[in-house]
């Protein structure tokens, strides 16, 4: 039995920059799919910034993600999902982005929160937590956002279409559609919880 923390990143984590980013690029191809590739240095600063959940096994990296922002804080996306291999099919992406979800709730009660992905367990996650499809046309217009599909092998398909559609599903959060749910919880510090 394993006992996994999901946790806010800090300094600490900082020394699992290369291996977050190898075990996505692996994972990406893979999967044979697109994704908007980060630096090390960008994911390091989100770390340092409080932008990034990681789950750890004691010393043994088992999962990731990290928090954006775009125009001006009214888009928030929870992106860079990562679950090492030997630590998948346990839900913890599911904790991972609950935990990911209900701490950027907190940090920007009114943004609207969204993703793109082709991925069938990010579909499934965030339609449990309220994520909708919609069209592109109701993302971030943010410049800065769609730059980073450029480094996505699925590039020319999204150009191709001005934009508007890709091979990527769309998936929004709105705040406003969701003022009769309960208020978040609580956020704890960190969760932690055994998987066999
Ligand atoms: C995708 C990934 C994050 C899932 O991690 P995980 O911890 O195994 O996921 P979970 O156990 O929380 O699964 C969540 C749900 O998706 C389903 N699911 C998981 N992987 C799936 C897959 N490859 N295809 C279809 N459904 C999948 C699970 O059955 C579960 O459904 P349930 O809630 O009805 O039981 C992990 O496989 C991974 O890191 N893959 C490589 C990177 C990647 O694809 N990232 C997503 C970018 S969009």
């Amino acid at each position: 039995m394993d006992n996994i923390e999901i946790l806010v990143a800090n300094e600490s984590h900082i020394k699992y920059v290369d291996t977050i980013l190898d075990t996505i690029e692996i994972a990406a191809a893979k999967r044979g799919t697109g994704i908007a590739k980060r630096s090390p240095d960008y994911i390091q600063q989100k770390i340092l910034e409080g932008k990034a959940i990681v789950a750890m096994c004691d010393d043994d990296f088992a999962g990731f993600c990290y928090i954006e922002t775009w125009s001006n804080k009214h888009f928030v996306a929870n992106s860079g999902l990562i679950v090492a291999p030997k630590y998948q099919g346990h839900h913890l992406a599911t904790r991972i982005k609950n935990f990911a979800f209900n701490y950027s709730r907190k940090m920007y009660p009114e943004a609207k929160l969204f993703g793109l992905t082709s991925g069938a367990a990010v579909m499934k996650i965030n339609t449990k937590l309220g994520y909708v499809p919609v069209t592109f046309e109701q993302l971030t217009d943010d410049q800065a956002f769609w730059n980073g599909c450029k480094s996505c092998v699925n590039y020319d398909v999204l150009e191709r279409n001005d934009f508007k559609r890709c091979i990527c599903t769309a998936l929004l959060y709105d705040p406003a559609k969701h003022i009769d749910d309960k208020k978040p919880v609580e956020q704890p510090t960190k969760t932690v919880f055994t998987i066999d």
